[in-house]
């Protein structure tokens, strides 16, 4: 809140242009040539007279991570929920490979391709977790995109499911019910069903939030796995810094809504509005070095 917003014009000139990204210097997909597969012009949305995201112009291309930080309050869980669909926005737009979304519901931006981890309150508390990926594998498959039509059978579906699992490491727990399992495993459960739904972007909101150490691990190696697929964008709001930096092709920072960096990841960081918006969280992450040794 100190930080006032008439600072961030100035401050976005700290970042780089995309094609010195680490992604396009690797010469890959995500090179700057390449067409974003999601885009937002100008987005924006008032709570009366709070601007919660204000005038967000930014491009994701496919092959790339984009880390999002930003203190408490800066809006970016409310950009994820307007590029979602769960909150409408007030003015600008919002591109999916090139068509406009801006207006679908989340149903719509789902079958697309717009993959937000799920709050699992509103899924199926009742049924075990296998049910649940199981009904996500499915939904993905009604959409048409699976090839694969000897997976469209009972088994396959379930031996889809079943893999999933293993990969987010819940395969021992897949008859449990939803409602049933500690935090952690609900956090993973909510990638295993993104996971089966196969969006092409994906976006996670703080995804070890609340996780044990031990936990963690699981849900990074997940996302690299992830980011390794050329045709999929990441998105990832992060406050871990070691998190993003070993993740992250690309940082964007929003403050009060407004976009006031986006770069390389090292630049960004580097940069005086991140340093100012992050001394708090500077402190913090040296204390938490410390106790981990
Ligand atoms: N549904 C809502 N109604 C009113 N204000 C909201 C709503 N959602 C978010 N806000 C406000 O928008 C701002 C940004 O919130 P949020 O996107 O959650 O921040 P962040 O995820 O960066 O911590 C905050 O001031 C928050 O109180
Ligand atoms: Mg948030």
């Amino acid at each position: 809140m100190s930080a006032p917003a008439s600072s961030a014009p100035s401050a976005r000139s700290a970042g780089l242009p995309a094609s010195q990204s680490p992604a396009a210097q690797r010469g890959t997909a995500a090179a700057a040539g390449a067409r974003p597969l999601l885009e937002t012009r100008e987005l924006t949305i008032r709570f009366g007279g709070h601007v919660a995201v204000n005038a967000v112009s930014c491009a994701f291309r496919p092959g790339e991570l984009t880390c999002i930080v930003g203190p408490n309050g800066a809006g970016k869980t409310t950009y994820f929920n307007l590029v979602s669909g769960q909150l409408p926005s007030t003015a600008g737009q919002i591109l999916l490979d090139g068509e406009d979304v801006t207006r679908l519901p989340v149903s719509q931006r789902t079958r697309r391709g717009i993959g937000r981890a799920f709050q699992l309150t509103s899924l199926f508390p009742q049924l075990s977790v296998l049910e649940n990926v199981r009904l996500a594998v499915q939904a993905r498959q009604q959409r048409g995109i699976d090839l694969f039509s000897m997976w469209t059978s009972h088994r396959g579906v379930r031996a889809q499911a079943l893999a999933i699992l293993e990969r987010v490491a819940l395969a021992g727990k897949q008859h449990l019910t939803v409602a049933s399992l500690p935090h952690g495993d609900q956090r993973k459960l909510e990638v295993g069903i993104l996971l089966a739904l196969q969006p092409r972007v994906f976006m996670f909101d703080e995804p070890t939030a609340g996780m044990s150490v031990d936990e963690v691990p699981v849900i990074l190696d997940l996302i690299r796995e992830i980011r390794q697929d050329r045709s999929k964008t990441v998105l990832l709001v992060e406050h871990k810094m070691d998190v993003v930096r070993s993740l992250a092709d690309r940082i964007i920072v929003l403050h009060n809504g407004t976009l006031v960096a986006d770069g390389d990841p090292a630049e960004v960081i580097a940069s005086p509005v991140v340093q100012q918006a992050y001394l708090g969280m500077a402190e913090e992450e040296k204390t938490e070095g410390a106790n981990h040794g």
